[in-house]
């Protein structure tokens, strides 16, 4: 049975503080009996104070990103080995946004599974083709480059200790989301893709999330396809009753 998540991606935005308000609320909604699993990726700074805020509960913590090294002269990164030690369970790893700004490729964000993996921290790799590939149609050969390239060449114990989020980069920010159908098309590309590599066991233990302009009027429809385990969700994981709506669609 595959995990359904929501997780928030927070990217840089709040303090602190307001990060902290926004969890107790998000806590204090999201129910204790939800089957979801819910993931809060809030920027570097807030990860150990929430940590402590948050104690035993039903929420989980992730960074954003990490470093490709484990330690050493490498001013203004953050260590998978750091982010381990204060208990961090996910990272998230190849965000369009770290991909177009600050050049990840393919080949380091493979160092950067790897290293995550290394760590027992889980991965949540994301995938997902710009405007001009979609319109050209090529979307399923783009991600599945991006998955050989950095995913394939992990053990079936390893790949299935990652979670992949699909998200189309003409959706993020944008409002304009994909179709709950252009979604599960996508989703059930790459599951064949790891029963391909893999074995069918793998590619149906694997949680596979969309991201891109979820929010709680479209969550119930994408979250209904059957290859769609979940959302990773930006804008509308700063809003505690949207999120709470979106967790509540699961
Ligand atoms: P969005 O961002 O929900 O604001 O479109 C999603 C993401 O970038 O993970």
């Amino acid at each position: 049975m595959r995990n359904r998540i929501a997780a928030g991606n927070w990217k840089m935005n709040l303090t602190v503080k307001e990060g902290l308000q926004l969890a107790t609320e998000i806590k204090n909604n999201s129910g204790k009996n939800n089957n979801a699993k819910i993931i809060l990726c809030p920027p570097f700074l807030h990860l150990m104070p929430l940590k402590e805020h948050l104690g035993a509960s039903n929420l989980s913590l992730g960074a954003q990103n990490c470093c490709d090294r484990i330690n050493g002269a490498f001013t203004g990164e953050v260590s998978v080995k750091m982010l381990a030690d204060v208990g961090i369970e996910y990272v998230i790893i190849g965000h369009s946004e770290r991909r177009i700004y600050y050049h990840e490729s393919n080949e380091v964000l493979k160092t950067k599974i790897d290293v995550a993996l290394e760590f027992s921290l889980k991965p949540i790799f994301c995938c997902g083709e710009p405007l001009e590939i979609r319109i050209d149609n090529k979307q399923e050969n783009y991600v599945l480059r991006q998955l050989e390239d950095s995913l394939f060449h992990l053990s079936s114990e390893q790949i299935k200790n990652t979670i992949i989020a699909y998200e189309p980069i003409w959706a993020i920010g944008t409002g304009k989301n994909a179709s709950a159908q252009e979604a599960q098309d996508m989703h059930a590309f790459i599951r064949s893709k790891i029963e391909f590599q893999y074995d069918k066991e793998t590619a149906e233990s694997i949680s596979i999330l969309y991201g891109g302009s979820v929010k709680a009027d479209n969550a119930a429809s994408i979250f209904s396809m059957p290859d769609v385990d979940g959302g990773l969700v930006g804008g509308a994981s700063l809003n505690a009753s949207e999120f709470v709506s979106i967790i509540a669609a699961l």
